[in-house]
């Protein structure tokens, strides 16, 4: 089967004709080039991908080396890993030398060697992504499929290469769910025993790497489906034994999705509903298998208060004061996390009040006018200032001269308002 009107069809022309270029010029040094991976499984379900990887039957660095001298975008080289990056305008182009690979021990990195086309293939996670498409001379757009991995797409299942893949490297199931529910496909019979078998090797994965899987999925459009698919095949739980994703956390990502948050943001919400259910000492458990940055770990505790906020929160008649009071030292990721799994209307509308209006007010008087009206510096400001914002905050004062009058009465050792 050749490939190239699909090459043409999804690929702009400068970046096609990098590919071309890259396959002439492994040839001239009696090497063969092939586009492989993702790019490939994309191309012949009609999409195109922005990351386009390409194998050497050869030495990789050699082609980049001598490709950045003869007018081609300059390459850079990672030589410790003998591979090499090209940019292409929105596409990277990354090539690698074809290995095989040998696992000793479930989870390690492998040790690997140089190898063909089909070696290379045979050592990646499931067949659909184990194609390869020839690049330059006479054989251009010929697709290399030694394990049936169009077969396996146009049926639409997911079928590992052998028997030991899952155990060699149990990311593959967090991948093969990722794929599974990304593109409606399915694991084959056999895979899916496998994946249920290669649970037990979930632990051998580094805390790192499988926060980088969950990460891809929380990227992804739809990451609700895979998360829960991973708490249906018991992958949650092999991860750790407190983690799940219930119906409450389904439909919160659903409606997280839905709001335009940035990506950043989206990220880390995310996150705060993945751990909600979670008591402190399971939190602690969670960020140190997955050794969880701060940077999440910190909204993740906030969302663990915010649980126990959320019958304060329904209580009738409480005052704005009283909603910033508990929430204003809580981290608007968790509290945007709050918003979306609240269970009782009025706790979630008032989240909602307090992230969009009541975290905003301020007294239109500052420390400046206070002392200009006669208060002494020291803690008398801070703290007059703290009763003007509830006065503010329930409406107690609405101008600039009833705070003014306010901050007279307080001076004069007077009530000032209540708070
Ligand atoms: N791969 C693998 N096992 C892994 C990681 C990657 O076999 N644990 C192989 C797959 O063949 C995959 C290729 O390396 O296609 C590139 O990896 P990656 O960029 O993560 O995969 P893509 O298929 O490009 O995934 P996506 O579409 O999500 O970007």
């Amino acid at each position: 089967m050749n490939l190239s009107a699909e090459l043409d069809r999804w690929l702009p022309a400068p970046t096609r004709e990098l590919l071309t270029r890259i396959g002439y010029c492994a040839a001239q040094k009696g090497y063969r080039a092939c586009l492989v991976g993702g790019a490939v499984r994309d191309l012949l379900l009609g999409e195109s991908s922005l990351d386009l990887d390409i194998v050497i039957e050869g030495d990789a660095l050699d082609i980049a080396r001598s490709f950045g001298t003869s007018g081609n975008p300059a390459p850079v080289l990672h030589e410790r890993f003998g591979t090499a990056t090209l940019t292409s305008g929105s596409f990277r182009v990354d090539l690698a030398t074809a290995r095989k690979e040998s696992y000793h021990s479930p989870g390690a990195l492998p040790s690997v060697h140089p190898g063909s086309i089909e070696e290379d293939l045979l050592r990646r996670d499931f067949t659909i992504n184990a194609m390869a498409i020839r690049l330059g001379t006479e054989r251009h757009g010929e697709l290399v499929d030694p394990y049936g991995g169009r077969g396996d797409l146009q049926h639409g299942l997911l079928r590992v290469l052998h028997e030991a893949s899952f155990k060699d490297d149990a990311t593959r199931i967090l991948r093969g769910v990722r794929y599974e529910q990304r593109l409606g496909f399915a694991f084959e019979k056999s895979s899916l025993e496998l994946l249920a078998r290669g649970l037990l090797y979930v632990r051998s994965i580094s805390g790192d790497r499988l926060r980088h899987e969950i990460e891809h999925m929380l990227a992804e459009r739809e990451p609700e489906h895979m998360l829960r698919r991973l708490d249906t095949l018991g992958v949650l739980a092999a991860i750790d034994e407190s983690l799940s994703f219930g119906p409450g956390q389904f439909e919160a990502f659903r409606h997280a999705k839905a709001n335009q948050l940035s990506a950043v943001r989206l990220e880390s919400v995310l996150w705060c509903v993945l751990g909600w259910g979670l008591d402190k000492e399971r939190l602690a458990s969670v960020a140190t298998r997955l050794n969880l940055p701060g940077r999440l770990l910190g909204p993740m505790q906030d969302s663990f208060a915010l649980r126990v906020f959320e019958a304060d929160l329904d209580r009738p008649g409480l005052r704005p004061s009283d909603v910033v009071g508990l929430l204003c030292d809580k981290s608007i990721v968790s509290l945007s996390a709050a918003e979306l799994l609240y269970g009782h209307p009025l706790a979630r509308s008032r989240v909602s009040l307090y992230l969009t209006h009541l975290r905003h007010i301020r007294p239109a008087l500052d420390g400046r006018i206070l002392r200009e009206l006669g208060f002494v510096e020291g803690p008398a400001i801070g703290s007059a200032l703290a009763r003007l914002r509830v006065a503010r905050l329930n409406g107690e004062v609405g101008s600039r001269e009833q705070e003014v009058e306010m901050a007279q009465r307080i001076l004069a050792g007077g009530p000032g308002t209540d708070s």
